[in-house]
C-alpha cells in the first residue's frame, strides 16, 4: 500500500531533527548556483524542509505536494510561497516558468515518473536543470537493519525505487541533456538497538519503509529486532541497528 502522508505528516520532520543531511544540502547549493534571481520549484516537496532551506538562502522557490496535510506544513512554515497541491505529473504551472526543479527523496512515490520529467522539462527555461536525490538500492552497496529486519522491506525498494540508470534515460527521453549521476551523501549510523527502540528511531512513521507495512508486519520486525537483542545479551554483546545508505544524485539540462 502506497506511503499515506496525510497520516505521517505530524511527525515528518523528525528525520531532520536526528540526522543531518550536510552532501544533500552541498549538492543543492551547487544545483541553485550564486545568482539568487533563479527560481527553484520543488515537486513533492512534503513539509516544505528543502523549500525553507533555499528560502533562506534568498532563493525564490515555489513547490508542490499531492498531500494536503504535508503541504499545510509546509505553509506554516513558508506563508509568503507559492506552495501548490497538486501531483507531480500534471504541474500547474505555465511553461518556462522556473530555472531549477528539484525532487528530493519524492520520485519514487510518483505513479509515472517519466511524465514527470516531461512535466519538469515543459516548465524548465532555457538553461534551467533538473535534480533528483533518492536511494538506489539496486546498485547492492547500502545495508540497512531496516531491510534485515522487516520482511519484504528490501523487495519492496528495489520495485519502488528506479536505478540511477532509468532516471537518466527518462531524463534523456524529457530532452534534457548531459544527465550524471552522483553520491551525494553517503549516511552511516551505527545505534543501540535497545536505544533505537527507546527513542523511536524505528517508528512506524519515521520512514516509508516502515509506513507502508500493515500494523502486524511492522510489530513481527520490531519482536525480531527484540528477540535478536536478547540472543546478543546471551552471548555478552550488544546488537546494534545500522544505516549504510547511499543517496544519489542525478541532474539533468535544458540547453542555453
Ligand atoms: C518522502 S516525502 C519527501 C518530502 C520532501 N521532499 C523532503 O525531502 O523532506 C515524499 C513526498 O512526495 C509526495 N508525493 C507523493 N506522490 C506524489 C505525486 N504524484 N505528486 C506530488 N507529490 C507526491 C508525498 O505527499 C510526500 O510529501
Amino acid at each position: 500500500m502506497p506511503t499515506d502522508y496525510e497520516k505521517i505528516a505530524a511527525e515528518y520532520d523528525r528525520r531532520y531533527r536526528d540526522n543531518e543531511y550536510a552532501g544533500i544540502e552541498g549538492a543543492l547549493e551547487r544545483f541553485a548556483g550564486s545568482d539568487s534571481s533563479t527560481r527553484l520549484l520543488e515537486v513533492g516537496c512534503g513539509t516544505g524542509h528543502w523549500v525553507a532551506w533555499l528560502d533562506a538562502r534568498g532563493y525564490g522557490c515555489a513547490a508542490l505536494d499531492a498531500s494536503e496535510a504535508m503541504l499545510a506544513r509546509a505553509r506554516e512554515r513558508l506563508p509568503h510561497a507559492d506552495l501548490r497541491k497538486g501531483t507531480a505529473e500534471a504541474l500547474p504551472w505555465e511553461s518556462a516558468s522556473f530555472d531549477r526543479v528539484l525532487c528530493v527523496n519524492a520520485l519514487h512515490h510518483f505513479p509515472d515518473p517519466e511524465c514527470f520529467f516531461r512535466e519538469a522539462r515543459r516548465v524548465l527555461r532555457a538553461g534551467g536543470g533538473v535534480f533528483t536525490v533518492g536511494l538506489d538500492p539496486s546498485g547492492g552497496l547500502d545495508s540497512w537493519s531496516i531491510y534485515d529486519f522487516f520482511e519484504g522491506t528490501r523487495a519492496r525498494d528495489l520495485v519502488r525505487y528506479p536505478p540511477v540508470t532509468q532516471v537518466r534515460d527518462w531524463m534523456d527521453a524529457a530532452g534534457f541533456r548531459g544527465s550524471e549521476t552522483s553520491v551525494a551523501q553517503h549516511i552511516r549510523i551505527r545505534t543501540n538497538a535497545s536505544e533505537a527502540l527507546r527513542r523511536g528511531i524505528l517508528g512506524k512513521s519515521t520512514t516509508s519503509q516502515l509506513a507502508e507495512l500493515t500494523d502486524a508486519d511492522y510489530a513481527r520486525g520490531i519482536d525480531a529486532i527484540r528477540a535478536a537483542i536478547e540472543l546478543a545479551a546471551s552471548r555478552g554483546e550488544e546488537l546494534e541497528v545500522v544505516a549504510d545508505l547511499r543517496l544519489y544524485v542525478t541532474t539533468g539540462w535544458v540547453d542555453a
